[in-house]
C-alpha cells in the first residue's frame, strides 16, 4: 500500500499569542509538528506532505533536514482548501491519510486500525466521544447508526449540537475518491471555508461506507489551541515517559515531578531519580545511578555508580563510574570525568578533562584544564584561562596537590606530586614533586595596638 500523509499545518494559532507559529510550539522539548512527523515516519511506504501558511518560512526551517513536501497555503480557507493545495501530489491508488500539525499525542497502534479500514469503498474517520463536545464537528448517524455526515458547531441546529460524537479530523481514505470530492467542495457554510469533513456526505452519496474507530485515549486526539492546552498535553506526556521508565524499573520519586525533553538513549539497572530532575538532549545512565533532587542533565553520558546529589547543572559532559557530583556543582560542554572523580559543591568545570580519582571539592572554578590522576585541588582554586582575549591551558599532572585559594594562570604546567602552597599566584610552570608557593611572608607586628574609639568633639 502507497501512503500519502497530509499534515495540516497551515493555522495561525491566535490563541497561543505568540509570535511563534502554533506547531512549534512544543511538548517535552520537541515541537508539536515535530511530534506528528515521528509519528508519520513510523508508517511503512508512506510520503509526508505538510501544509503552511502563517510562519511557513519559520516553520521550514526549523524542520528543514527532515524529508518533507512542503505545501504552501497562502491564504487559510478551510481545512478542504488546505488538502486542494495538495491537489496533484495525491497519486489515484494510494492511500491518503489526514494528520493535524498540533495533534501531538496520536498513537502508531490508533493509525494502524484506521488505515486497516479503508478500502475501495470504505472511508475510514476517527472520531471520539466527549462529555463535552462544543466546539467540535459532530457525527451525525442515521437509525442504522451509520454515519451520514458531520456538521460543525457553527452550522449544526440545538439537536445535532446535543451529539456527543465529535470528529478528531484525523481520517483516511484512497487518493482517487478524494480527488473527486475535493473537486465538489463548495464554502457556502456559517464560517464561508472550504470544509474538509463535507467529504464524509459525499463519501456516502457515491455509496461509501464510513468506517469508523476510536482512539485509546480522549488526550491522544486533543489539539493544542492555548497554553493551557499545551500545558496539558505536556503533562500527559511527561506521565507516559515517566510510566515507561518505571516500567522499565527505573524508581521515580515522584512520576509528576520529572520531565524528560529529548531522548533517553539507556538507562540502566537500580536508578534513583529524585523529584524535579529534568533530562534534556539525548542522555545515556548507567547502572545504580543515583540523580538528587533539582538536577539538570542535558547531552550527557553518566557512568554506573555515579551519585549526583541536589541541584546540579550538566550540559555536554561525561561522568565516569563511582563518582559524585554536587550538590549545586555546575559541569559545562566538554566536561570528561575519568572514574572516581569528585566534584562537590560550587565547583564549576568547563572544557576539561579530570583524571581517575581526582578531586575538587569546594567553590572552584576548573576551565581550559587537563587535570591528571589522584590530585586534589583545594577549596576556592581559580584557573584563570582568561586574559580577556584568549583562551589558555592549565595542566596539573598526577597527583599534585593544590593548596586552597589558589590561582593558576594559564597557561601553566603544575608537575607531578607537586604541592602548591594555599592562597598562591602561579604564573610559571612549577617543578614535580616540590613544594611552591607564592605568598607574602608572614609577618607578626609586636606591640601593635588597636585602634581605640576616639571622642567625639
Ligand atoms: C476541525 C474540523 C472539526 C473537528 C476539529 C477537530 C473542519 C471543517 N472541521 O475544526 O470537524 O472537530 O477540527 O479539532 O475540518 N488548517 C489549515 N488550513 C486551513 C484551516 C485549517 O492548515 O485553511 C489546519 C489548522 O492549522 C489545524 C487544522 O487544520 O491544524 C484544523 O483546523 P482548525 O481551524 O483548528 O479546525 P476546527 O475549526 O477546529
Ligand atoms: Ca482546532
Amino acid at each position: 500500500m502507497t501512503l500519502i500523509t497530509i499534515i495540516l499545518a497551515a493555522g495561525k494559532g491566535t490563541r497561543m499569542c505568540s509570535q511563534s507559529p502554533k506547531v512549534l510550539h512544543s511538548i517535552g522539548g520537541k515541537s508539536l509538528l515535530r511530534h506528528v512527523y515521528d509519528l508519520s515516519t513510523k508508517l511503512e511506504n508512506n510520503t509526508i506532505h505538510v501544509v503552511i501558511g502563517h510562519g511557513a518560512q519559520q516553520v521550514k526551517s526549523s524542520l528543514s533536514t527532515l524529508s518533507i513536501h512542503w505545501v504552501e497555503q497562502t491564504q487559510q480557507l478551510g481545512t478542504g482548501h488546505a488538502v486542494q493545495q495538495v491537489g496533484g501530489a495525491i497519486g489515484e491508488d494510494a492511500t491518503v491519510l489526514i494528520l493535524y500539525g498540533d495533534v501531538p499525542l496520536l498513537q502508531e497502534s490508533t493509525l494502524h486500525r484506521l488505515l486497516s479500514n479503508v478500502n475501495e469503498k470504505t472511508l475510514s474517520l476517527l472520531t471520539v466521544n466527549l462529555k463535552n463536545s462544543t466546539g467540535y464537528g459532530r457525527i451525525v448517524r442515521n437509525e442504522n447508526n451509520e454515519v451520514l455526515r458531520i456538521v460543525e458547531e457553527k452550522d449544526a441546529n440545538d439537536i445535532e449540537k446535543t451529539i456527543k460524537e465529535a470528529n478528531t479530523g484525523i481520517l483516511a481514505v484512497q487518493g482517487r475518491a478524494l480527488k473527486k470530492w475535493l473537486t465538489q467542495l463548495n464554502n457556502n457554510n456559517a464560517q464561508g471555508e472550504y470544509y474538509l469533513t463535507d467529504i464524509i456526505a459525499l463519501a456516502v452519496a457515491d455509496g461509501f461506507h464510513i468506517a469508523t474507530c476510536f482512539p485509546e485515549s480522549e488526550d491522544e486526539v486533543l489539539g493544542v489551541n492555548d497554553k493551557l492546552q499545551l500545558a496539558h498535553l505536556e503533562r500527559v506526556y511527561q506521565l507516559q515517559q515517566a510510566r515507561q521508565l518505571m516500567q522499565r524499573g527505573v524508581t521515580l520519586r515522584d512520576p509528576a515531578r520529572f520531565d524528560v525533553r529529548g531522548t533517553i538513549l539507556e538507562i540502566g539497572q537500580d536508578v534513583e531519580i529524585d523529584i524535579n530532575v529534568i533530562l534534556e538532549g539525548n542522555t545515556k545512565i548507567g547502572n545504580n545511578v543515583k540523580i538528587g533532587a533539582n538536577t539538570s542533565i542535558k547531552n550527557a553520558i553518566i557512568g554506573d555508580n555515579v551519585e549526583i546529589l541536589s541541584n546540579c547543572v550538566i550540559d555536554n559532559a561525561v561522568i565516569g563510574q563511582n563518582s559524585r557530583i554536587g550538590p549545586f556543582a555546575r559541569l559545562r560542554p566538554e566536561s570528561v570525568l575519568s572514574n572516581d572523580t569528585h566534584i562537590g559543591n560550587f565547583v564549576e568545570i568547563k572544557k576539561s578533562h579530570i583524571g581517575q580519582g581526582s578531586k575538587v571539592n569546594h567553590l572552584s572554578y576548573i576551565g581550559d584544564a587537563l587535570v591528571g590522576c589522584q590530585v586534589n585541588i583545594g577549596a576556592g582554586t581559580i584557573t584563570c584561562n582568561y586574559d580577556g582575549v584568549n583562551k589558555s591551558q592549565t595542566i596539573i599532572e598526577d597527583g599534585a596537590f593544590i593548596g586552597s585559594n589558589t590561582q593558576l594562570v594559564a597557561p601553566v604546567t603544575v608537575g607531578e606530586n607537586a604541592t602548591i602552597g594555599a592562597g598562591s599566584t602561579i604564573t610559571k610552570d612549577t617543578p614535580a614533586r616540590q613544594l611552591t608557593l607564592s605568598r607574602a611572608k608572614q609577618v607578626s607586628v609586636i606591640n601593635w595596638q588597636r585602634p581605640i574609639k576616639k571622642e567625639k568633639l
